[in-house]
């Protein structure tokens, strides 16, 4: 094997629940052989992942447990890199999106783009629930999926056809958190003009092809995470907001956007790069030296992810890192299927799962036992 230098991400769980053998045969699992695998050709690897602490997804789960955002990523983060450390992952740090070192990364990225004239300021109606009297975010209306007609899709998707939607889509939509019909209001947020990034992103995804150069081989990525991407892309993308009305989050940082944090899918893929300046600040090292385009080299950027992250990281936080100017882009991205339990796929939302904490409190003995069966069944393409 030549000698190359990889920077090598596994999604940042949600620190909203515990982990289950679904994640670990998609994704964590396959990265860390990876990794193993680079590590023995000594190959210069730095594998990192942390907690995704922001978003609808903790302060919903905090609500249903009538507790505070606070307590239940401590105690998640706590428990998720445990069971990673028990199972023999071998990430060089673990960190979490709450640190004000991410809140601080951020702001920053946020901020450079916004100087920069990136973003689209738009006011428009959103959802709000008079009886609570807030905005909701997407995962907080649900209602009638107007592709497949599911009765519980969520604002930003549906679970059942995998449609990405917005929750103006939804058919009789219905606030979670009063039970009763959401009203119209207005708001202000700064979007993504995703549109605007149709060509580029094509020749890269399709050929390999970055700024006239090559840039990966495409032959190399998944057929199913090229397929979805070119999918969206030739179904045209809309401009996305980067900001939400939501009080728990990376505060938005500009004049007038008081209550309003960064879109959690905006700050949760910058926690690669604050994990990487978390661990270098131990370690004595350069994080530029794992992200940036000058000090980098040619080193290669992989993200390991679930196949409902494929956007996020082939789309959007690509523009993000393109439109920032400093960074590299992922050389391959690459996406599982979902595990099956008993013919339905594995659902922490609907407590469908086997829970790794679990296994390895009862089955301590059995780790090498437990990764040689996920990596036989591991989803890898279907
Ligand atoms: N928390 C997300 C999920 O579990 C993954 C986030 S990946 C990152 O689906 F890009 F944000 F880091
Ligand atoms: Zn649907």
């Amino acid at each position: 094997m030549s000698n190359s230098s990889f920077t090598v991400t596994a999604a940042l769980p949600y620190a909203n629940g515990p982990l289950h053998l679904g994640h670990v045969s998609g994704v964590y699992l396959p990265a860390d052989i990876f990794v193993r695998y680079l590590r023995m050709n000594h190959q210069d690897v730095l594998f990192l992942c942390g907690s995704d602490e922001h978003g609808a997804a903790i302060t919903l789960r905090a609500k249903k447990d009538k507790t505070s955002p606070q307590e239940i990523v401590d105690k998640y983060n706590q428990q998720i890199s445990s069971s990673f450390t028990d199972f023999g992952i071998s990430f060089d740090v673990f960190h979490r999106t709450s640190s004000s070192l991410h809140h601080q990364t951020a702001r920053d990225f946020f901020k450079k783009l916004w100087d920069d004239n990136r973003f689209i300021e738009k006011t428009s109606e959103q959802y709000y629930d008079n009886d609570f009297n807030q905005f909701l975010a997407d995962r907080y209306i649900t209602g009638s999926c107007p592709k497949c007609n599911h009765d519980s899709a969520y604002g930003d998707q549906c679970e059942n056809c995998g449609a990405v939607l917005s929750p103006l889509d939804l058919i009789s939509p219905k606030s979670t958190l009063s039970g009763k019909v959401p009203v119209l209001k207005k708001t202000t947020h700064w979007y993504l003009p995703l549109d605007q990034h149709e060509k580029w992103l094509k020749d890269w995804v399709k050929d390999g092809i970055l700024d006239g150069k090559k840039h990966h081989n495409p032959q190399e990525w998944r057929n199913q995470v090229v397929g979805q991407c070119l999918s969206w892309i030739e179904g045209g993308l809309r401009p996305r907001a980067m900001t939400r009305d939501l009080d728990w989050g990376v505060k938005v940082p500009i004049e007038n956007a008081e209550g309003k944090v960064l879109y959690v899918w905006l700050d949760a893929p910058i926690g690669y790069i604050s994990a990487t300046k978390h661990w270098a600040e131990k370690e004595g090292k350069d994080w530029k030296k794992y992200w940036c385009k000058k000090e980098a080299g040619d080193r290669k950027l992989v993200h390991f992810i679930g196949k409902d992250n494929i956007v996020f990281h082939t789309i959007i936080f690509p523009i993000l890192l393109k439109d920032h100017g400093e960074f590299i882009l992922p050389d391959n991205v690459p996406s599982s299927e979902f595990l099956n339990l008993e013919g339905n796929k594995f659902s922490t939302s609907r407590n469908w799962a086997v829970w790794l904490h679990d296994f390895l409190e009862r089955y301590p003995d059995k780790v090498d036992e437990l990764r040689y069966v996920l990596t036989a069944i591991a989803p890898e393409s279907k």
